[in-house]
């Protein structure tokens, strides 16, 4: 097994997370004698900073190249005052752009051992698995035409997309379902909004060939409140661009942080792969950023770009072994709450030292 992985590790706390993810995925090439080469490529802030734009052509040519794309967190205070199309965050969309990938998935899972760290009680959260898959390449995010005008005082952004576009990234939501508790929600605004209604009945007419699906549909305000009363209910949430920027947000809450987040974007030449949070600029280069998110993350690489789902599972139950061992980053501590604190560096090295014994293990009963 040979994978190329361009790592943009990107700006604030990236590089610090992303460390450590990379320390993971080569800990599992190293046990399974996987041959794993990462190039470091700058993208974001970084960027503009060292060439003038936020994704200079090495950078793209290097991920258009690679087999997977590992990327950290872009964002910066320093270039607020840019126009949308020159901040750190465009060189972001235009990446995800030239890669292709259209679905975004972003599991937000309740883990037991943090059932604390939630504002919601524990029997609303216990048990609570969503897969949220975001349609990444339409909407307002991309759609024409976009403008401020600054003469007339007014701005203006498209929310498009195409019946293509919605029954490619609904497949996929389907697909997944078929793989978890068969359940989708489609997230749309179809009592407003004629994107909605394309959305709805496309979404409708997909899901006639999974009749082992159950299907049903909520009012995007509607969900950002069921999210939080009821996050059991929902298995596969399927959604468009920025109502699942939004939602998967939202979500954090119930896993108890944002740094817990991972996410993968598929169908494209080029998975790429980002955890959920942003870069964190206050905290950053503190050694304080909770790097689970980013090693989450790299389990799904080593799931949905190297084949490997047992390894994958073996880097998840790493996480979850520490977290149960009560090992907590500064944002999963709370007042009264027994936890143990751990820098990012200390973090990474446990989930690393726990996974080595878990594959070792693995390794020993196949030997017998
Ligand atoms: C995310 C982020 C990005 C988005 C930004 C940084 C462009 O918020 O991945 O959720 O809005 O998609
Ligand atoms: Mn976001």
């Amino acid at each position: 097994m040979k994978l190329k992985v361009l790592v943009g590790a990107g700006d604030g706390i990236g590089p610090e997370v992303t460390r450590e993810a990379v320390r993971i995925l080569t800990s599992v090439a190293e046990f399974g004698g996987y041959d794993f080469q990462f190039t470091e490529m700058p993208i974001g802030g970084q960027a503009i900073r060292q060439t003038g734009t936020p994704l200079p052509t090495a950078t793209l040519d290097a991920a258009l190249e690679s087999d997977a794309v590992l990327l950290g967190a872009v964002g910066s205070n320093e270039f607020n005052a840019l126009p949308p199309n020159r901040r750190p965050e465009a060189g972001l969309l235009q990446l995800r752009q030239a890669l292709g990938g259209f679905a975004n998935l972003r599991p937000s899972f309740a883990y037991k051992a943090l059932s604390a760290n939630s504002p919601l009680r524990p029997e609303v959260t216990d048990g609570a698995d969503i897969l949220f898959v975001r349609e990444l390449l339409g909407g307002l995010y991309f759609g024409e035409p976009r403008a401020w005008d600054r003469e007339s005082g007014a701005a203006w952004n498209t929310m498009r997309y195409t019946r293509d576009e919605v029954v490619r990234v609904a497949r996929v939501a389907f697909d997944l379902a078929g793989h978890r508790r068969k359940k989708v929600t489609s997230v749309d605004k179809a009592n407003v909004l004629e994107v909605s209604q394309l959305w709805r009945a496309t979404v409708i007419e997909v899901a006639q060939q999974y009749p082992g699906i159950t299907l049903d549909h909520q009012y995007v305000d509607a969900c950002a409140m069921h999210l939080m009363n009821t996050p059991r209910n929902f298995d596969v949430v399927l959604t468009e661009n920025l109502f699942g920027d939004i939602l998967s947000d939202e979500a954090a809450v119930i896993t108890g942080s944002l740094g817990m987040l991972p996410s993968a974007t598929i169908g494209g030449g080029v998975n790429l792969y980002e955890p959920v949070h942003g870069s964190a600029p206050d905290i950053a280069g503190k050694g304080i950023a909770n790097p689970l998110g980013a090693i989450l993350t790299a389990a799904m690489l080593l799931r949905h770009s190297a084949g490997l789902e047992n390894d994958a599972q073996a880097v998840e139950l790493a996480v979850r072994k520490v977290l149960e061992q009560g090992y907590r980053t500064a944002d999963l501590l709370r007042e009264g709450q027994p936890g143990q604190h751990v820098s990012t560096q200390e973090m990474g090295r446990l989930v690393h030292q726990t996974l080595n014994e878990l594959i070792d293990r693995r390794q020993a009963l196949h030997a017998v």
